[in-house]
């Protein structure tokens, strides 16, 4: 940390840099049961202090309710953050309670102009593809994404749960910034593939749940510890035996934190930031939470540097995982490699 701020990371080839944690902003309207507005507000604010300045949002984060909730905090602060939402998963018209993906260009054009107005922002700074729609060709769906980097309303690109060939395809139309996938000691699929593939790139991998969604915390141990709206109860790894089985896993995480004076969830950060250092390629973790305590616990693990003892202590974890990341696997990169 420089005066009580954490280091940068680049974003991209050719940056900007921001702070090497950013804040997952989803939580705050969306997916994971009651918030309180103002208490969310506060842990905006209390990132900004300690030099988080990445903030992850996305259209379909309530409907656009979370870009809504985020504006007047981006309006107040617009030269010091960065603003990043995404487009891709729409409402399917034939049955409103479910969501549908959508690359095409019509989608993409009524979505950007939907972001700017919600966000209330004259550009957007890192835009991403939310998911893929195989149904589109990426280059086609990456040329509309640079046709509005050219129109100014947005200025770097981003893609999400998008295969190695993919990336690699949607990079010869435009470059890529940033790819957002989930990367976790319980999540390192894209370890194989996608990862090698941004590092040769020059593409900076934003790691989205790096809390495992709280799970690596201890905060939960099972879906019914959550409210019955929360989307985590229809997911695998929280559900049944395969809950209990994943809770013991937490045992190595615990003797590291316990050897670094850290908490678990810090351990769980320190660890994507050792295991990209290893891949060596720039990371930014955008852990959720609407709690200034937590922000301010999460940012400390940037502070914190694990070992190779550490390492190889958590590194037969992921392995041992019971249940998939998502209930539908067809959603990530990992289901279509
Ligand atoms: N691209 C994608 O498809 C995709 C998918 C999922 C998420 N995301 C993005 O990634 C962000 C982060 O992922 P995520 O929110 O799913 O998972 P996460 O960051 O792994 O975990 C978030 C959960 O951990 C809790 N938490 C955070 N810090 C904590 C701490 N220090 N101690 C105890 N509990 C803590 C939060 O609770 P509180 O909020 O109550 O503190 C929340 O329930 C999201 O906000 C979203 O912007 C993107």
């Amino acid at each position: 940390m420089t005066n009580g701020r954490i280091a940068k990371a680049r974003l991209g080839a050719d940056g900007p840099e921001v702070g090497m944690q950013g804040l997952g902003c989803m939580g705050m309207s969306f997916a994971y049961g009651p918030s309180d507005a103002a208490e969310s507000r506060a842990t905006l604010e209390r990132a900004l202090e300690l030099g988080v300045t990445l903030y992850d949002t996305a259209h379909a984060y309530g409907a656009g309710e979370n870009e809504r909730f985020l504006s007047p905090f981006f309006k107040a602060h617009r030269d010091e953050v960065v603003v990043a939402t995404k487009f891709g998963l729409a409402i399917d018209p034939d049955d409103p309670t479910k969501r549908i993906i959508r690359n095409d260009a019509a989608h993409i054009r009524e979505s950007v102009e939907g972001s700017l107005r919600r966000l209330d922002v004259d550009v957007i700074d890192l835009y991403y593809m939310h998911r893929r729609d195989v149904g589109v060709p990426i280059e086609e769906t990456v040329g509309v994404m640079a046709d509005l980097v050219r129109e100014g309303k947005v200025k770097q690109l981003g893609l999400s749960e998008v295969t190695a060939a993919e990336l690699r395809a949607a990079h010869t139309v435009h470059p890529i910034a940033a790819l957002q996938s989930e990367w976790s000691l319980f999540s390192r699929d894209i370890e194989a593939n996608v990862v090698p593939a941004a590092r040769e790139l020059d593409v900076t991998l934003v790691a989205y749940s790096p809390l495992g969604r709280g799970f690596l915390t201890g905060s939960f141990a099972k879906a019914e510890d959550l409210t019955a709206d929360d989307f985590r109860r229809q997911q695998p790894r929280f559900t049944g035996d395969n809950a209990a089985a994943n809770a013991a896993l937490l045992d190595p995480v615990r003797k590291v934190a316990e050897a670094h004076g850290a908490t678990l969830g810090q351990t769980a950060l320190a660890w994507v930031h050792r295991q990209a250092a290893v891949h060596g390629l720039p990371v930014v973790p955008i852990p959720g939470t609407r709690k200034p305590a937590r922000v301010e616990e999460n940012v400390a693990a940037t502070g914190i540097v694990l070992g190779e003892e550490d390492m190889a202590l958590l590194e037969p974890i992921a392995a041992e995982v019971a249940g998939d990341r998502y209930a539908d696997m067809r959603f990530t990169s990992a289901g279509r490699e």
